[in-house]
């Protein structure tokens, strides 16, 4: 039974492994939480390694703070690239399998239409530019690899937008949300879910890419309207525009992702992610009080 080592376990999409871990009896997850194995660290990952072997990796880990990266661009490079580095490199000594994460934030956001996989990539922002020079390195590696490119994550772990929304919808009457970008919520259960259905599937590690993220396609606005909605929370939702909104890190207008090739290759059919919100929302509502 294969095994694999969870790193960045605390955040997110880490905690949406964990959740759905024992669905999947097929394979072996361990978890590590960012002081248990610091992936800016390698002798962390080989001391657990010594400790408890495993087949391969599935990286959560990673520097997620889109506007603070601004401020700190050799912080995010030292976790988006050196940090995806030295996985690489411990992988390629153990010939162990990398699943990697990456963002729609690699795409300026100026395509009509959704981005395919093979479309040119063109970050706006440090964050963008620092997850696409992991993607890079990963590309050049020679242990077998692949990269999931998600936009839009949101589970009842961590800090995300539902949770955002839900919390503001509480007790304001009115908020503002950007209604001019566009892209694909992804429900990081349903993600983690795909991932752990495809780690025997052939056709996994035959794409260096592929786009994961679920329809059907809107912006901000519309996602804020459904969680509300949702919520029975008494509060107006008004559109504005992103100028209206300065953020310090520039967004892309549309990040769009296609996902044809997972549908295809991978034969996942994910759904739409307003189903999906029902299940994280109620989710959410079952631990705490909204
Ligand atoms: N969230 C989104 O909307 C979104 C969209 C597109 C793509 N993604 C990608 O999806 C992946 C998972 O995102 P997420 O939402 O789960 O992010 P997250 O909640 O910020 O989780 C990232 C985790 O990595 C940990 N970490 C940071 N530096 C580390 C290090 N040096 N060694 C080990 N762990 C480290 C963090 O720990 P601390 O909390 O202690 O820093 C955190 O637990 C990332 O690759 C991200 O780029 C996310």
């Amino acid at each position: 039974m294969p095994s694999y080592l969870v790193t960045g376990a605390g955040g997110q999409l880490g905690q949406c492994f964990k959740s759905v871990a024992n669905e999947f009896s097929e394979c072996t997850l361990f978890f590590a939480s960012r002081f248990e194995v610091d992936i800016t660290q390698p002798q962390t990952l080989k001391s657990y390694f010594e400790n408890q072997p495993f087949d391969g990796i599935i990286n959560c880990a990673g520097y997620t703070q889109v506007d603070q990266a601004e401020k700190e661009t050799s912080e995010a490079n030292k976790i988006n690239v050196e940090g995806v580095q030295n996985l690489i490199d411990f992988a390629e000594k153990k010939s162990l399998t990398l699943i990697h994460f990456s963002t729609d934030f690699v795409f300026d956001g100026n395509k009509m239409g959704s981005y395919f996989e093979k479309d040119a990539t063109n970050p706006l922002s440090v964050y963008g530019k620092s997850k696409l020079a992991g993607e890079a390195v990963l590309a050049k590696s020679k242990c077998q690899n692949v990269c999931f490119r998600v936009s839009w994550l949101f589970s009842p772990f961590g800090k995300n937008f539902v949770k955002t929304i839900l919390k503001l919808s509480k007790t304001k009457k009115e908020i503002n949300v950007v209604d001019d970008q566009y892209g694909k919520p992804t429900y990081g259960i349903d993600l983690a879910k795909a991932i752990l259905a495809s780690l025997n599937h052939p056709g996994l590690f035959k794409q260096n890419t592929y786009h994961f993220a679920q329809g059907p396609e809107t912006n901000w606005f519309g996602f804020a309207q459904k969680i509300v909605e949702i919520s029975g929370n008494d509060c107006e939702v008004k559109p504005i525009l992103s100028s209206a909104y300065p953020a310090l890190a520039k967004r892309p207008m549309n990040s769009v992702l296609d996902t044809q090739r997972m549908e295809k290759n991978l034969s996942l059919n994910s759904r739409n992610w307003e189903d999906a919100l029902l299940d994280c929302i109620k989710s959410i509502k079952n631990n705490e009080e909204f």
